[in-house]
């Protein structure tokens, strides 16, 4: 596992977004998966600047998106594809049918995740799996628990990862779907490479944690830690809690 510690939030997401578009150059077919929240949201601004720069081309590159929330379309603005296409999607060379996001929509959500997985393993695998870290060491939406499921799957979510998401529900914990299709950890492992960001003061217990404690299912971050090659980067404020 590799630790960088950047001076500020935005310079972490920088510093992220660059190597997502050097390796974008090194292989334009790259399998990416990708996170929303609020921690990618500078990272995928850099991105943006540098398409716009012509330093990360998308052409050929294929997407898949961590989770999706069980029920929403994916023209709801909370989707996570609505997030995707504001932040993302919209603004760089991407073809649409190469960006997948779990249809949370989908009559049978089991049987979507079933489908989601078969799409991942039918475009190669991901090559990279960037991640963002939930409060409760959750990485997609794998929350903490006795098990953790490998391959993508229907979650029932925490009270507190419904509560972190509730800003795009009108504010409301009650509006936030109670249930999300998530890739696996297996299938999130299964990445050539696993690149964590995580930023805030809010974070830094639970990354400390994640890098440094036992590894179990009741911080899945953890398990990143048996990843050969994991890049961890973090702004001064998330490297609180580890002795650099
Ligand atoms: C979202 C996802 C989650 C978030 C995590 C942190 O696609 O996979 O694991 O990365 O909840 O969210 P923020 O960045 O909002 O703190």
């Amino acid at each position: 596992m590799m630790i960088r510690v950047l001076p500020s939030a935005r310079r972490a997401a920088e510093a992220v977004a660059r190597l997502l578009a050097e390796c974008l150059a090194a292989e334009p077919h790259l399998v990416l998966a990708l996170p929303t929240g609020r921690t990618p949201v500078d990272m995928y601004s850099a991105l943006v600047r540098l398409h716009r720069r012509g330093r990360a081309d998308f052409s050929r590159a294929t997407t898949f998106n961590l989770d999706e929330f069980v029920g929403l379309a994916a023209e709801t603005r909370a989707s996570y594809r609505a997030f995707m296409r504001r932040h993302l999607l919209d603004h760089v060379n991407l073809a649409a049918g190469r960006a997948h996001v779990p249809r949370g929509d989908a009559q049978s959500p089991a049987r979507e995740a079933a489908r989601y997985e078969r799409a991942i393993a039918d475009s190669g695998g991901l090559d990279i799996a960037v991640l963002g870290i939930g409060a409760n060491g959750h990485i997609g939406f794998n929350e903490p628990g006795p098990t953790l499921s490998a391959r993508t799957h229907v979650v029932r979510l925490t009270l507190g990862s419904r509560r972190a998401n509730r800003a795009a529900f009108g504010g409301r914990t009650a509006n936030v779907p109670t249930h999300a299709i998530s890739m696996g950890v297996g299938t999130i492992l299964s990445a050539d490479m696993v690149v964590l960001l995580a930023t805030g003061r809010a974070k830094a217990r639970i990354v400390q944690k994640a890098l440094t404690g036992p590894i179990t299912t009741r911080v899945p971050a953890s398990l990143l830690q048996t990843h050969p090659r994991c890049l961890v980067v973090l702004d001064r404020a998330a490297a609180g809690g580890l002795r650099t």
